[in-house]
């Protein structure tokens, strides 16, 4: 679709979203156009991370744009608030896997800190050009992580909005800068900001780098299945699309310059995530225990022991609370990977490969 299709779609402003060809901004964009008529434009740069076909099943005819490029590209980004003149920004776009930010710092701190300055100072510069309503209801919302308070240990009360902020990996370092610039520019200047700190996320469309698409993609081919350490980090799990629906109300009816703790209220320690991946696949699979290809590998360099977050806030202020409970979600998440055999085939390209061999060398089932 073309940006004069966009424009004049019911003639309303639409949404500046960024990164919104990964896990979590597919999810948002396929929410969205589901409920809402107010166009999309998507900023993405289509990394590794990345997939358009993430997005193929949008319905025909709904109003959504893909714009490639890079969110520290100034010209660009001035020229999308210029020429779409959205009501709201919602920044997904990061690279987010950890492990990746342990051995490649600085492409985490281009994009997660500097490109996100880039969004702020244009977008401050369109929003203080706006009037009346128009400026009033701009809104600037940064899609953030509870990785950025650190670590916390067994008897530890979870995160809240005003735990101070310890990130521990190059990843959460980057991203509590650009929580605090985000922070700085309402402060500041008066831009209306919204954070919100999540933790993490599952579901489908998820790239299998990370924890639980890795391991349902190494199960469903027999392949190991790589536990750093003890098995015993903990994570608070959050379905995908119970997320999107924060971030939704969030934009809707949150309070600009405040922070909102997102969550599921689902902490489980690593093993007990692959023991239940195992037991779901086992009932697809029922030819051998996957269980029995769990190998404990050395661990993540700084591997931050536990995340717990407390969502009181979000729940008494805006109502929000998750719906899909965590073994449900796991079904779910199970079935689309064994559906959508062909997604995983195409994302585990010669680029991703590399990752694995480089990654897990010491594994033997894994490297290529
Ligand atoms: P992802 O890695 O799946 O997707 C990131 C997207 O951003 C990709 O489409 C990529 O192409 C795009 N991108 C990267 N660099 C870019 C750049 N310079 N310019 C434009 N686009 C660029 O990430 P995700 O898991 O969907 O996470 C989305 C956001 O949510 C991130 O900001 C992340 O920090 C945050 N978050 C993720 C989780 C989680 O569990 N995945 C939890 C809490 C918060
Ligand atoms: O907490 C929110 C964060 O969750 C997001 O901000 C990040 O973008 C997202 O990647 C995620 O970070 P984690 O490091 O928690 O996710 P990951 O899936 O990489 O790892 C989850 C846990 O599983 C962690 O304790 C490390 C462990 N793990 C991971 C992999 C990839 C393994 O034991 N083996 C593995 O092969």
């Amino acid at each position: 679709m073309n940006k004069q299709a966009i424009n004049k779609t019911n003639g309303k402003a639409p949404i500046l979203v960024t990164g919104g060809c990964g896990f979590i901004g597919s999810n948002f964009i396929r929410q969205w156009v589901a409920t809402s008529d107010i166009p999309v434009v998507n900023l993405d740069k289509l990394t590794y991370a990345a997939n358009p076909a993430n997005l193929a099943d949008l319905p025909a005819g709904c109003s959504y744009k893909l714009v490639v490029g890079d969110i520290q590209d100034t010209n660009l980004v001035r020229s999308l608030f210029k020429d779409y003149r959205p009501s709201a920004i919602v920044h997904f776009a990061a690279e987010s896997h950890v492990d990746r930010s342990v051995t490649d710092p600085e492409s985490f701190l281009n994009t997660n800190i500097h490109g996100t300055f880039i969004l702020l100072q244009e977008a401050l510069a369109y929003w203080q050009g706006l009037e009346g309503t128009e400026k009033s209801s701009f809104r600037f919302l940064h899609v953030s992580t509870d990785e950025v308070f650190g670590s916390l240990g067994a008897n530890d009360p979870a995160f809240t909005e005003t735990t101070a902020y310890s990130p521990n990996s190059p990843y959460s370092a980057s991203k509590a800068a650009s929580d605090h610039l985000v922070r700085a520019y309402n402060h500041t200047y008066g831009l209306p900001t919204l954070i919100t700190n999540c933790s993490n996320n599952y579901g489908p469309y998820q790239f299998p780098e990370k924890l639980i698409p890795l391991m349902i993609a190494n199960a469903l081919s027999g392949k190991a299945l790589p536990i750093y350490g003890d098995g015993m980090n903990v994570r608070d799990w959050l379905y995908v699309e119970d997320h999107c629906e924060a971030i939704r109300l969030v934009l809707e009816r949150g309070v600009t310059g405040e922070t909102y703790n997102v969550g599921g209220n689902s902490e489980k320690t690593n093993l007990q995530v692959v023991g239940t991946l195992c037991k779901l696949i086992n009932e697809v699979d029922p030819s051998s225990d996957h269980n029995e290809l769990v190998t404990f590998i050395k661990d993540r360099p700084g591997h931050d022991r536990r995340y717990a977050v407390a969502t009181d806030k979000i729940y008494n202020e805006l109502g929000w609370q998750p719906r899909m409970s965590f073994e449900e979600g796991m079904r779910k998440t199970v079935a689309w990977y064994v559906n959508n055999p062909e997604w995983i085939a195409q994302v585990m390209s010669g680029e991703y490969r590399n990752w694995i061999n480089k990654q897990y060398a010491s594994v033997e089932s894994l490297v290529a």
